[in-house]
């Protein structure tokens, strides 16, 4: 069987390396490795993300504050999907992501005219308990003004730390393996469409 490498950018926004996300990221790991998928984890923490300045001379160009953005945005480019993992702080992602999702988006995405567009896009919440679908609803979002491709699938992965790691939240886990599986089948489905499964064909035939 013709393996299709689908290569995925993973944008953790969590602040350390031994928390919940860096157990989701094994976890992801473990299904690209079975899936074939290529992967870029990268981690906001590593990384220097200025605050926008908000001077609008970004508006046609991009943005000339000097930081990491211009890798990062490389990065997405060089995917076909990419997953955000921002972590829950005061009901709202967490700061970093904040200043991330600003930056790219209204310094580059906007005057370089939608260049994520049709990349396949998921997204998992990880927080202790409190105001997970706030938070995907406004990355939601984002990924809608840039014309990316939701891969839906079910039930949205939201981690709750209350439960312990990430093994202990199983209905989590269960919508994570679906969200890449999902992410597989939408990229078949654009990019090699003879090789996409023909399951809503057969739902109609029914
Ligand atoms: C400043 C701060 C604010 C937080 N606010 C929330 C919150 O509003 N909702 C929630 O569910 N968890 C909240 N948490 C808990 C974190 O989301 C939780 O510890 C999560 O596991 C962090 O991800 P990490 O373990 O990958 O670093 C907060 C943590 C910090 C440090």
């Amino acid at each position: 069987m013709e393996v299709v490498t689908v290569k995925v950018c993973v944008l953790v926004g969590s602040s350390r390396k031994n928390g919940l996300s860096s157990n989701i990221c094994a976890v992801l790991q473990d299904q690209f490795n079975a899936k074939g998928f290529s992967s870029n984890f990268v981690h906001l923490a590593d990384k220097h993300i200025e605050y926008c300045d908000a001077d609008n001379h970004c508006q046609f160009a991009p943005c000339k504050v000097a930081d990491d953005m211009p890798s990062i945005l490389a990065d997405m480019q060089e995917a076909d999907g990419i997953i955000y993992m921002p972590v829950m702080h005061a009901f709202g992602t967490n700061s970093k992501f904040q200043a991330f999702l600003e930056r790219v988006g209204y310094g580059y995405l906007r005057p370089l005219d939608r260049p994520l567009a049709d990349k396949i896009a998921a997204i998992i919440v990880v927080g202790r308990r409190y105001g997970h679908t706030a938070v995907y609803s406004q990355i939601m979002l984002n990924i809608m003004l840039n014309k990316m491709i939701m891969a839906g699938s079910g039930f949205p992965p939201l981690f709750f730390g209350m439960l312990g790691g990430a093994a202990d939240d199983v209905e989590a886990l269960e919508a994570v393996g679906q969200t890449v599986e999902r992410m597989h089948d939408v990229h078949m489905r654009f990019c090699n469409p003879d090789k996409a499964k023909t399951r809503f064909q057969t739902q109609l035939t029914l």
